[in-house]
């Protein structure tokens, strides 16, 4: 009985949006009346500058894209409530506009929640404050918080006719993400909470349909939908939805402290082909295009800067080869195979002990094979119809008219593009120090006891300053006995620089797996007062876990002093100051004016290996269009600006740990299984857009919390060879 309204409610559904343009079926999604075998790759449009999407989105149609798939970041929308941002990189209707003027459709993944290794998974984090909040869940001031920016996305695009059902290039928009693991954690609530978005997305009549990826019991007409590395035996929820792979990851991300995963491409290929081989008929490669996590848009904690992915396209925007031809060569062959793909399922066939054959066969005439050889390590010969086939370890051929193998998964025809880094030029620096804050001076605030960092900042820096006295009485043993007493620092994360007087005690940092921090240093203390001042630094907000609002940054205690007469001090309930950022910031350094109002030394004068330093150069812009980046590795941890503009945090002293051996592309594919970089910095280059330089005089500010060698910075060209 149940079933059949379900049957009935989709049917009318169906019926209903006849007139309208997207649909779907069992087989694929319904554009204008056609079934479509529809390929798709994400590029996120603030992770590169305005002036590169043309190109990216011309290279990715030329990879043989039908699709453009992107997250909307909340975070970058709406930076404080109500007050919208929608300029330069966070302009979505000029995004979506140029894909459409490209002929490229858009899938529209909404979230709000998007995860992404993007800061607070795109909330923003005033979002945390809202009185009585609780982060995806059935919880009041959240579901009205997510459908107002849900309602507002959907307005804008509405209003810009960019919906399909308008004539515009938005086929499809996503609702929550991955949320059905979290609803399977918590139950009850959650899965009201996943009815109820799924419910108020369908309420704001798009006219084309939703998704929720790995959402297993998404109501209909919504269309759930798979995400991983593999998606071969997925099953949507109902048989009349289309089988959806909304990331197929090509690579990974890089955290600061790891190498930087790869995925070889014979086996992203021989995914995705499993997948059509299977009856999918959407895949969406994320990322096509992974970009640059500008500013402090780094989710986490400790997600780098750099957010190649190791994508068909570069972070720079430059192919990466042979991935970008091989797929682009796969695409070919699938479409060729589209008319009898969308018609029919396959048959399949065992043509070995670990190889087999699905064939589409329409009944009016059209044929299309894939032949699969699952074995991870030997090559096999198979005879199916009247011909042999070789087909290498872990591959798919591809045959459009049941005869002729167009394509191998395994067999790259396409030449590996070797990417060089060349100097341009070096620079001639100036520097400023950094003063060390100090506990109970005018621009601090005092409080009893430690208090969480981001309630503190609200996340409008890295920085926090926790300050304290440490009040030593002459007849203090140690000072006789010389045993310095032990200072101990619990932190929450992400990282902290432990002051004593005015001089740099020690720095202690996290990493992503475990990013709690304890500093622990026998420390030089005098009778009287000492003035303890630590620096703690966040290093980007969590993205992902369950209720994540709610976990901590910064130094929740306790703080400790051992050795002493009364043996161990803890001073965590003590009277601290706080100070929010650094001077530098509020003096605004990194813009022209900023920098422009303090005295900044030159020449030998220059801080070398000095902790807490700005330094500041101007350059002209080097001749030609390739693109650009800063080679850092002369330099610890910080962050980088250009005319104003945020390159991102570098941090080079954090070097990959882990193990890079050689990677073989057959056998079952973990973000774990491909690394290079180990030993080296996990991010030495940070990618300067062109877009943010002038011809001559470009201001480059650089602050550094370690302490590097600013001479060894030089600015490099990228170029494949
Ligand atoms: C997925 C998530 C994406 C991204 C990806 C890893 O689970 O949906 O937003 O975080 O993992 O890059």
């Amino acid at each position: 009985m149940l079933k059949m309204s379900k049957i009935m409610v989709v049917f009318l559904w169906v019926c209903s949006s006849v007139m309208a343009s997207v649909t779907y079926d069992h087989k694929a999604i319904i554009i204008n009346g056609r079934r479509r075998i529809l390929i798709s790759g994400s590029i996120h449009y603030p992770r590169s500058t305005p002036q590169m999407w043309p190109d990216l989105i011309q290279k990715a149609k030329d990879g043989g894209l039908d699709v453009i798939d992107t997250y909307v970041f909340w975070n970058g929308h709406e930076p404080s409530p109500g007050h919208y941002n929608f300029e330069d990189r966070y302009d979505l209707v000029r995004f979506v506009k140029l894909v459409q003027q490209a002929g490229l459709y858009v899938h529209l993944r909404i979230g709000p929640y998007v995860c992404a290794e993007w800061n607070f998974g795109g909330f923003p984090v005033w979002l945390k404050y809202v009185p009585g909040i609780a982060f995806r869940t059935d919880n009041g001031p959240f579901k009205a918080a997510m459908q107002k920016f849900t309602e507002k996305i959907v307005g804008v695009m509405k209003g810009e006719k960019l919906y399909e059902s308008q004539g515009g290039p938005i086929i499809l928009s996503q609702i929550e993400n991955e949320y059905g693991p979290v609803e399977w954690e918590i139950g009850a609530p959650g899965k009201s909470y996943s009815k109820w978005a799924a419910q108020m997305a369908l309420d704001l009549d798009t006219g084309v349909p939703w998704v929720m990826c790995k959402q297993d019991d998404a109501p209909d007409p919504v269309i759930d939908t798979c995400n991983g590395f593999y998606c071969e035996n997925f099953k949507p929820n109902q048989v009349y939805k289309p089988k959806m792979w909304t990331e197929a990851w090509t690579g990974w991300f890089t955290e600061f402290g790891g190498p930087a995963p790869y995925r070889p491409v014979e086996d992203m290929a021989y995914s995705v082909a499993r997948f059509i081989q299977n009856g999918g008929s959407f895949i969406n490669y994320y990322m096509y295009h992974g970009g640059t996590n500008f500013g402090r848009t780094a989710g986490g904690p400790f997600i780098a800067t750099s957010y190649d992915y190791d994508a068909p396209i570069d972070e720079y925007g430059l192919l990466r080869e042979p991935k970008w031809s091989h797929l682009r060569d796969l695409h070919k062959a699938i479409k060729l195979c589209e008319p009898a793909l969308v018609s029919v399922d396959p048959t399949v066939s065992s043509l070995g002990s670990n190889q087999e054959a699905h064939v589409f066969k329409t009944r009016s005439g059209s044929c299309a094979a894939f032949l699969a050889n699952y074995d991870a390590s030997s090559s096999a010969t198979v005879t199916f119809g009247n011909n042999q086939y070789d087909l290498p370890p872990w591959s798919v051929s591809i045959l459009p008219d049941c005869k002729s193998a167009v394509f191998n998964t395994a067999k790259v025809g396409a030449p590996t593009s070797q990417p060089k880094m060349t100097p341009v030029s070096s620079f001639s620096w100036l520097s400023y120090n950094e003063e060390t804050a100090s506990a109970y001076t005018e621009d601090t605030t005092t409080m009893a006891g430690l208090v969480e960092q981001i309630s503190v900042t609200r996340d409008s820096t890295d920085y926090l300053w926790y300050m304290t006295d440490i009040r030593i009485d002459p007849n203090e043993g140690f000072l006789k006995s010389g045993q310095w007493p032990l200072l101990t620092v619990f932190s929450a994360g992400h990282a902290l620089h432990v002051f004593i007087n005015g001089q740099l005690s020690g720095t202690t940092y996290g990493g992503a797996e475990n990013y709690k921090l304890t500093f622990s240093k026998y420390v030089n203390l005098r009778a009287g007062i000492n003035k303890l001042s630590i620096l703690s630094v966040a290093v980007g907000l969590p993205n992902g876990g369950l209720h994540y609002e709610t976990w901590n940054t910064g130094i929740l205690g306790p703080v400790t002093l051992k050795g002493l007469n009364e043996d161990t001090r803890d001073m965590s309930g003590y009277k601290w100051s706080y100070k929010i950022g650094l001077k530098g910031e509020a003096l605004n350094l990194h813009t022209a004016s900023g920098s422009s109002s303090v005295e900044w030394v030159a020449g030998s004068l220059v801080a070398q290996k000095q902790p807490l330093t700005w330094y500041k150069t101007t350059f002209d812009s080097p001749e030609g269009n390739e693109p650009l980046a800063l080679d850092m590795s002369s330099m610890g941890k910080g962050q980088i600006w250009i005319n104003g503009q945020s390159i991102g945090r570098h941090w080079p002293a954090y070097t990959a740990r882990g193990s890079c051996g050689k990677c073989n592309y057959g056998g079952i594919f973990n973000e774990k299984k491909c690394h290079s970089n180990c030993g080296e910095p996990s991010q030495r280059w940070y990618h300067i857009p062109r877009a943010w330089l002038k011809s001559s005089g470009n201001m480059l500010v650089i602050f550094e919390e370690w302490g590097g060698n600013p001479e060894g910075i030089s600015l490099v060209k990228r170029s494949i060879s």
